[in-house]
């Protein structure tokens, strides 16, 4: 089978760690077909737009895509955010965050947690306005019962795949107890579908203390929109952090895994940009298209290379991209 990836490099160091995470890719015993498309910056100066459609069709179009990261200047007129836009066009509706210790003094031990976040409604849908002459500034929550349960049953679903026995359903239906409150009552009704795996609640200040008391508690996380997007920044932190955090987008038709970093523009150019969050990134990919050999073996490489120290200036090390690159490359073992 030919796997057909979509590139979407973007700006700033996007285009160097898309293409490190590309290299590792060909490096498998696999058959890819690479597509490249635009998005960012770069895009809406050449033409007019940081999203054009040919992008989102050549995303529908294949297998999985790969993104790197987009600049997002403030105040530019007719400039929006083309991640958010292409999570809500393509209906990426689960964003998963691993959240997995790594053999480096950065990292903390036995952490192993998935976090699966609702990534097309909840406090992020837009819907925000000024009222009383710019007195009162209103925004507006929806949380719907299939958004809800698509997002719950995934988060089971993928309990069940990758062996986890416990589901934490974090929420604050104490306070928020329409919203908060249905997605609990979905939660309790769709963990019934799973007597194998436990549902467990929290709420979700309880939450953010926990993960850094105890995280090794915890084994997958299912959350609404913002909180998962609070909760799954400071996790990544217990691991490493943005240098080596990677995530997914997925929707019931198109797949979008990016390092979870920006452009960083101080360091494009510099080839000093860590590549190993885009190569993670891509391990994500091979496991969504069913190669989850291949995945775990870049993923073991990648760990080989920061036990070893052969990493980027800010993980301690002293390699540049491309090095970095081709040390995971030359640690990938059968
Ligand atoms: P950033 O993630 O680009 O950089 C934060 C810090 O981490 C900087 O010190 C940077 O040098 C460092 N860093 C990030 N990635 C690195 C890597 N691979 N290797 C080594 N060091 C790395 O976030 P920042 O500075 O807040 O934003 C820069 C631009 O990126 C902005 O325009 C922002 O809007 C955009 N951005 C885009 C994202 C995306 O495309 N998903 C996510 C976050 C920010
Ligand atoms: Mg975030």
């Amino acid at each position: 089978k030919t796997y057909r990836i979509c590139l979407l490099p973007g700006d700033g160091i996007g285009p160097e760690v898309v293409a490190s995470a590309a290299e590792v890719l060909c490096a498998l015993p696999l058959a890819f077909e690479f597509s490249q498309a635009e998005i960012g910056f770069g895009a809406f100066q050449k033409l007019g737009t940081p999203l054009p459609q040919e992008t989102l069709d050549a995303i529908r179009a294949i297998d999985a895509a790969l993104f790197g990261a987009v600049t997002t200047p403030p105040n530019i007129e007719g400039y929006f955010s083309p991640v958010v836009r292409m999570r809500q066009t393509l209906d990426l509706y689960t964003n998963l965050r691993p959240i997995k210790s790594i053999p480096h003094p950065s990292s903390r031990e036995g952490i192993d947690i998935l976090i699966v976040r609702e990534n097309s409604e909840g406090l992020y849908i837009g819907s925000e306005r000024m009222e009383e002459n710019g007195e009162r500034a209103v925004t507006e929550r929806i949380i719907t019962r299939r958004g809800s349960e698509r997002i719950l049953r995934k988060a089971f679903e993928l309990a069940r795949a990758g062996g986890r026995q416990k589901v934490h359903v974090v929420h604050k239906a104490n306070v928020l107890r329409q919203t908060c409150g249905l997605f609990r009552a979905v939660a309790l009704e769709v963990a019934r579908d799973f007597p194998d795996i436990e549902m467990k609640e929290m709420l979700v200040d309880t939450c953010a203390m926990e993960l850094v008391r105890a995280p090794q508690q915890f084994e997958l996380i299912v959350t609404t929109n913002l909180f998962g997007d609070i909760l799954s920044d400071e996790a990544c932190m217990l691991v490493g952090g943005l240098g080596v955090a990677a995530s997914g987008n997925i929707g019931a038709d198109a797949a979008v895994f990016e390092p979870v970093h920006g452009s960083a523009p101080t360091l494009a150019s510099t080839g000093q940009a860590n590549p190993l969050a885009a190569i993670l990134a891509a391990a994500m990919l091979l496991e969504h298209i069913g190669e989850a050999v291949q995945a775990q073996r870049v993923r073991a490489a990648a760990e080989a290379c920061m036990a070893a120290g052969e990493v980027t200036a800010d993980m301690g090390g002293t390699l540049s991209t491309e090095e970095a690159t081709q040390a995971v490359i030359h640690n990938l073992k059968d």
